[in-house]
């Protein structure tokens, strides 16, 4: 039998990866249907929303929407529908890592991924292409596999693929457009081959054909691509506080080490510590199946990239106190940025978050400004970060701004805690004249020319580089 031509697509998850590959598939593919669906009925009420306020912010991703939806593309809470009609389903839910039971703090969570699963078998009349997209454990595939098999209907046969996602947020559509690789793992029987046939004619409609069907055990893959990316950034955070300690200036010692041909120049900013929903996610994943494969060693290696990330934090907040004369106890901060890195409004992991917390855990007064985050997540966020002090109290500490300048007002430091690109362009001589006296500013993130500043009048403190204004 021939592989079979898709025709319609149901992505189960409208979340940061689910929303924007299937919307992405739907541009390219005006033949085929694609219905996004969730439980969450805000999200898709968002997806929906007649002026586009959609639930995610990615630069490209409204104009992809605009195009698409009402087309060929679709967003709904109807899971049963959306499943009974598509001939491939994407699993595209999420995967926190477990908060208790067995590998609680290490391992990913994959209820939501096992409730999706019952849910396709349930409901499914007819044949299906079922895509993992989600980032799971190797041989999660089998465990679909049997859940399917043990409960699906006679006549029903399940294809089970692997094809695992690495957009980056915000530039999550440049990524899609033009993929580094796309990866589909699956059975190497006949009826695997062709399923993944299947789904590689789906991409082939805008991505050269270079993926590959391969056994579905190098999953790990994805795990082990973000444990490198995430292990870069915070072997670049150890020689910024080498840097800071010893007067030296990482940018001119990343830029020096990229231009080894071996290494290369990306991802090798320095900042006050990487967040997002997956680096530290599947770096734990990673320890916990080192250790459960029995070598410590290794596990220990890995779990180091995250406590270097939590002490790049920590050792940032503590430098705000210690330049603001030991104490900032009754003091304005301003941090500008809230998401976890710029051009998106996601939040999770966000170092803000942690040193917001370590602000207030110090007495001082934070005003926050980010362009894309709403107030009620940055609400959420804090709440959840401080879960024993009663959202008024935390009110009383901080208040959440308009714009940058706003936030400035009266305070006696600037932390610029994400890189959106309009810090850069404050009118920071304005800034200056509304903000107390001596004018700090703190760059997490190299973003800002710390000379014009300094010429303005501030002291600035940046990261991975020494205290001193001569430098
Ligand atoms: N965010 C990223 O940059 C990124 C990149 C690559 C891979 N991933 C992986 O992709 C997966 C999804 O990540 P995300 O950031 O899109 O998560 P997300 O939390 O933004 O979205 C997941 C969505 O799934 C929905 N959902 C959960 N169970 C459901 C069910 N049974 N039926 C219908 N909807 C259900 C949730 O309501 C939520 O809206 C995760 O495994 C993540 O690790 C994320």
């Amino acid at each position: 039998m021939a592989p079979l031509k898709v025709t319609k697509i149901c992505c189960i998850g409208a979340g940061y990866v689910g929303g924007p590959t299937c919307a992405v598939i739907a541009l390219k593919c005006p033949h085929i249907q694609v219905t996004i669906v969730d439980l969450n009925k805000a999200r898709i009420d968002a997806w929906n929303s007649p002026d586009f306020a959609l639930p995610i912010y990615e630069p490209g991703l409204v104009e992809v929407v605009r195009q698409a939806r009402g087309r060929n593309l679709f967003f709904s809470t109807d899971v049963d529908k959306g499943i009974e009609e598509a001939d491939l389903i994407f699993v595209s839910v999420n995967t926190p890592t477990k908060k208790s039971g067995v590998g609680a703090g290490f391992a990913a969570d994959l209820n939501y991924v096992e409730l999706a699963t019952r849910r396709i078998a349930t409901v499914a009349t007819s044949s299906k292409i079922v895509v993992e997209k989600s980032t799971v454990p190797c041989r999660t595939a089998e465990s679909m596999r049997t859940i399917l098999e043990a409960n699906s209907r006679p006549n029903c046969r399940f294809d089970i693929l692997s094809n695992p996602e690495f957009l980056a947020e915000g530039t999550a559509i440049a990524d899609l457009f033009s993929p580094d690789r796309v990866l589909i793992g699956s059975l190497q029987t006949q009826e695997g081959i062709d399923a993944c046939e299947s789904l590689k004619q789906v991409y082939a409609n805008w991505v050269p054909p270079h993926s590959h069907c391969r056994p579905l055990v190098f999953r790990a893959v994805q795990l082990a691509a973000n444990a490198m990316l995430a292990q870069r950034i915070s072997s670049v955070n150890a020689l910024s506080a080498l840097c800071e300690a010893t007067g030296a200036n990482i940018d001119e010692v990343a830029h020096a080490i990229g231009y080894d041909s071996r290494i290369g120049p990306k991802f090798l900013k320095a900042s006050v510590g990487f967040g997002g929903s997956c680096f530290q996610k599947d770096i734990l994943n990673l320890v916990y199946l080192s250790e459960s494969c029995h070598l410590p060693e290794v596990a220990a290696y890995w779990r180091q990239v995250v406590e270097m990330n939590e002490y790049q934090k920590r050792r940032f907040s503590k430098r705000v106190v210690d330049t603001l004369f030991n104490t900032i106890t009754g003091k304005r901060i301003a941090v500008l940025g809230f998401a976890f890195k710029a051009d998106t409004g996601d939040t999770r992991e966000s170092a803000a978050i942690t040193l917001i917390r370590d602000f207030q855990s110090e007495k001082a007064l934070v005003n926050i400004y980010d362009p894309q985050v709403s107030h009620e997540q940055i609400w959420t966020d804090l709440q959840e970060a401080s879960p024993l002090a009663p959202l008024n109290t935390i009110k009383k500490q901080v208040t959440i701004c308009k714009s940058a300048i706003e936030a400035c007002k009266d305070a006696e430091a600037v932390v610029i805690a994400t890189e959106w690109k309009e810090f850069k362009d404050i009118d920071w001589e304005a800034v200056y004249a509304s903000m107390n006296k001596p004018a700090f500013v703190f760059d997490g993130r190299l973003l800002i020319d710390a000379d014009k500043l300094r010429k303005i009048g501030f002291t600035v403190t940046t990261i991975g580089r020494p205290s001193s204004t001569l430098v």
